[in-house]
């Protein structure tokens, strides 16, 4: 049980996945560092974390993680260039990275064992609060942003709470799977949750996407599980056995998501944050109209 009213101070950013998927691009960088439009998806989801009240940013990251730390690490010779050229509102730029009141702490996944086992690498930091787990290559676009979204309705509810969307039949077997009883027009009491079921075993359509806010009992949960899907240790399967201890809520976010960790995904963020970017996006829309497609 965790204490009454308590609230989310940090997330965690499991980084540590090989990005095999995104091949050649991936080999000397992390995919988390592929950019949408300007920006770093790693920093998407920290200026999510961020815009929902949250400061302490848990990065659990593997080898060839290095760039991810140096983005948000200060750049001296740059700033110093920057400053020196007069270049005030690129120095801005790069100092919005982190805010001063923002941590960066990095934990080292030795052994690639899956989701569920990144998420545990983060207990000694995390120790017994609750938390938010945010996956990178899921690009979440929501107004208000969909962690803040869920961090409000965790001051309600007190309880796990999971985002989850309507997937595609046929594309059941990508995601965490829920199902549950409604307890108002977008939450969701869970009864049940699987990781990647086929379409026919699937006990519903709603598949989860890269957000999560977690009781610190998950931790013990995740820690009992024997490797699931893919000889992975899953977090699916650590929630599951959370369930049987404790509520978890699902909400039906508002918002959409972008799944950057497939090329097909990724090129949608970028053609899509391209055009609503207040800059870029009237010049880009006039160029694609020229496009005969
Ligand atoms: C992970 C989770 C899965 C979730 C998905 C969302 O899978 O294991 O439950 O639905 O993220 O993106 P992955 O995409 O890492 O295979």
């Amino acid at each position: 049980m965790i204490a009454p009213q308590m609230k989310i101070n940090k997330a965690v950013f499991p980084v540590a996945g090989m990005g095999t998927r995104f091949l050649p691009a991936t080999k000397a960088q992390p995919k988390e560092m592929l950019t949408i439009v300007d920006k770093p998806l790693i920093q998407y989801a920290v200026e999510e974390a961020y815009e929902a009240g949250i400061r302490q940013m848990i990065f659990v990251n593997g080898r060839s993680k290095r760039a991810i730390e140096d983005h948000f690490d200060t750049a001296y010779e740059l700033e110093a260039e920057l400053e020196a050229a007069g270049k005030n509102e690129l120095l801005e730029l790069v100092h919005t990275i982190k805010p001063h009141d923002m941590e960066c702490i990095y934990i080292r996944q030795a052994k690639a064992f899956g989701l569920g086992h990144a998420v545990l690498c983060a207990q000694s930091v995390v120790v017994n609060e609750p938390f938010a787990v945010l996956l990178a290559d899921d690009l979440m676009v929501g107004s208000p942003p969909v962690l803040k979204q869920m961090v409000e309705r965790f001051a309600d509810w007190q309880a796990s709470i999971i985002a989850v969307q309507e997937v595609p039949e046929e594309h059941t077997s990508r995601y965490g799977i829920v199902a549950g009883t409604p307890v108002n027009d977008r939450m969701m009491d869970v009864t049940q949750i699987v990781e990647k079921p086929k379409p026919e075993n699937a006990p519903s359509r709603l598949g989860v996407a890269g957000r999560y806010i977690l009781t610190p009992g998950v931790f013990r949960e995740i820690a009992n599980q024997p490797r699931g899907v893919g000889g992975e240790i899953q977090l699916t399967d650590g929630i599951a056995g959370l369930m049987r201890r404790e509520k978890v809520f699902a909400l039906r976010y508002e918002g959409r998501r972008y799944d950057c960790g497939s090329k097909e995904g990724f090129l949608e963020a970028n053609v899509e944050l391209a055009l609503a970017h207040p800059k870029l996006g009237p010049g880009f829309r006039d160029y694609l109209k020229t496009l005969t497609l």
